[in-house]
């Protein structure tokens, strides 16, 4: 989604910019746009499309101020156009705006503004702030924008200057993530680490309704009612070589292959074997809670939902507690019972995702034990839980979540062993379990070498404009993550079902020709999909099949296998998926497709 980055300090602020607004591309945008004082005037270029055409407008006036702010942006209120990129302007062009989120009340603040004179140049809710503060204005930004911000209703995270004030940039938040970097005489603001970590690694993060005035010397923190707030300084968890593609093409490509590595630490610590238990350190201050827990929902969207559709598997099988999956985005609106003892998990990547934290508020307010697996540190998400477990997978840059998956069905994995131990399990067959576990990471780098396979397949069946995907009990949701992987990034339809719903209507599908990937590793339901491929083939369907090594009877029945070590049932899914992740990203690359910046998407969804 959108994405901010503002500096403060002694060098060229406009190199710096540029520079962040490149870390920012993955989250998503399709316009972006600078803004510096240079000399008590704010100089400001805007352009439609990537980061490199706002760089060709850049002429040599911008070099130099060592103050400026800039802005990627996703559209919502307002087509993709120069008019609509931010920053926007507002009292007469002194005073300019970045804005991530959306005013909700917009339309009630421009007609007042309207009467007012002011005149707004775009469709965008972010003008109409700029011109409020604008309204605000006299001679104090900070006061401004906290007057401002006390009108409005919606969610923003923003960072505003003005022309008379050149040693000032204030940033707030609400709802949308916002850090201060603190470098040696120089401050950086920012959406997400990732634009300020090769400048620095010190920040803070602000929480809602709270205002920084910062400084070239330093900055300070209020409410929107100037309460002063203080702040800790924090060590941000990313380093550049984490956010960088070290050789490979797409960041995609290089976090399906980390997987081995991000799988083993996001385990780290976490397995005692000795005790046959997990050890989540997050979790110890809800231990009480947890012992008590009677029923568990877990909740999330996309990627996030399928990983908790396969926890649903481990958690009822290992610590035989009722479990539900829910879409972050219809439990929040559905009014749900949440009796006693009812723990509500929320499963985020980014730990921003706006349903994924309204669904946790939800719980949380209707008494549910709030827990949280969550990779980005310090994200909404995971401040807000009463407690939870993050993946420390690493930054994903890549829009299609790989490494996040794996990690969030890892942590589920953990959980599902963590209370099952505190249950009826005994230490003994808490061990196997973890000691397979322990294996796995080992097994993922197997799979990996599947890429070869998958790119083959993905190459032969490139223009096919249909693809089914099929997999039963815990294939399912890997069927449901494969064939989102091959939507979102390669642009070609595909859908996954549980293989035995297909004769209740998907099976019309079928023409000859059509590729249907079947998960069909041995194991409870071997037998079964083997009927599903015969489904499948006798209406000419093309079988392509992710399968066991050594399993030659698959080779008979399939067009193509992608081979996957044998793991135990329960564990499975860790290892099918590789294969489907690789295959999507090799009809990607075929197809021509920004891999890594597929259109309309965004890396973190923090609006509505
Ligand atoms: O950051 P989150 O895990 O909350 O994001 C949830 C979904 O938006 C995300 O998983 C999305 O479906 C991915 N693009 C899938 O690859």
């Amino acid at each position: 989604m959108c994405g901010i980055v503002a500096y403060i300090g002694q060098r060229d602020a406009c190199p710096i910019l540029l520079e962040g607004l490149k870390r920012l591309e993955y989250r998503g945008y399709d316009s972006a746009g600078i803004v510096v004082n240079r000399g008590g005037a704010l100089l400001m270029q805007r352009a439609v499309g990537r980061i490199s055409a706002l760089e060709q407008k850049l002429d040599a006036r911008m070099s130099g101020p060592n103050a400026g702010m800039a802005h990627t942006r996703w559209a919502t209120h307002g087509a993709p156009t120069e008019l609509n990129a931010h920053p926007h302007f507002g009292d007469g062009k002194r005073l300019a705006l970045v804005h991530n989120g959306i005013i909700e009340n917009y339309r009630v603040l421009k007609t007042f503004l309207e009467a007012k004179g002011v005149t707004m140049e775009s469709d965008t809710d972010t003008e109409v702030l700029a011109q409020l503060v604008g309204h605000f204005y006299e001679g104090s930004l900070g006061d401004a924008v906290r007057q401002a911000l006390r009108e409005v209703r919606g969610t923003f995270g923003i960072a505003v200057m003005h022309a008379n004030e050149p040693d000032v940039i204030v940033a707030a938040r609400r709802g949308s993530p916002l850090i201060v970097g603190i470098g040696k005489d120089e401050y950086l603001v920012a959406s997400d680490a990732a634009a300020i970590v090769q400048h620095t690694t010190q920040a803070i993060y602000l929480s809602d309704n709270e205002v920084a005035v910062v400084s070239r010397n330093g900055f300070h923190t209020t409410t929107l009612d100037a309460a002063p707030v203080s702040k800790k300084v924090e060590e941000l968890e990313m380093t550049l070589e984490q956010i960088e593609l070290g050789g490979h093409s797409h960041f995609m490509m290089k976090e399906i292959f980390e997987q081995p590595d991000s799988i083993r630490t996001c385990m780290r610590g976490r397995i005692d074997h000795d005790t046959g238990r997990v050890v989540l350190g997050g979790l110890t201050s809800v231990n009480k809670e947890l012992l008590h827990t009677k029923r568990i929902i877990l909740t999330g969207c996309g990627t996030a939902w399928h990983a908790a559709l396969i926890g649903e598997y481990l958690i009822e099988d290992l610590a035989r507690i009722p479990c539900e999956v829910e879409y972050a985005s219809e439990f929040r609106y559905r009014n749900p019972i949440l009796e006693d003892n009812t723990a509500v998990v929320a499963i985020s990547q980014s730990g921003e995702t706006a349903d994924t934290l309204a669904a946790l508020r939800e719980a949380r307010d209707k008494g549910a034990l709030a827990l949280g697996i969550v990779n980005v540190v310090g994200s909404t998400i995971a401040r807000e839980t009463d407690a939870g477990v993050y993946l420390h997978v690493g930054p994903e840059i890549g829009v299609a979540s790989t490494k996040a998956f794996t990690g969030q069905v890892t942590v589920l994995a953990m959980l599902a062993a963590y209370l099952g131990r505190r249950r009826h399990l005994s230490a003994g067959e808490c061990n196997e379990f973890l000691t397979s576990l322990d294996g796995i990471t080992d097994s993922i780098k197997r799979a990996l070498e599947s890429d070869g396979a998958a790119r083959r397949v993905a190459e032969e069946f490139q223009d096919a404009g249909n693809w089914l995907y099929l997999g039963r009990g815990a294939q399912y949701p890997v069927a449901l993550e494969g064939a989102l992987k091959l939507k979102e990034i390669s642009y070609i339809h595909a859908e996954g079902l549980p293989a035995a719903e297909m004769k209740h209507g998907p099976i019309a599908l079928i023409n000859p020709g059509m590729p249907v990937v079947i998960i069909v590793p041995r194991g409870h339901w071997y037998e079964k999909t083997l009927g599903n491929i015969e489904e499948v083939r006798s209406r000419g369907g093309r079988i392509i099949a992710v399968a066991t090594e050594g399993d030659r009877q698959i080779a008979k029945m399939a067009e193509h296998v992608l081979y996957v070590p044998d793991v135990p049932e329960a564990l499975q899914p860790l290892v099918t998926v590789v294969p489907l992740q690789l295959l999507a990203y090799h009809a990607a690359v075929a197809r021509g497709c920004d891999v890594d910046k597929p259109r309309n998407l965004a890396k973190s969804v923090t609006v509505e």
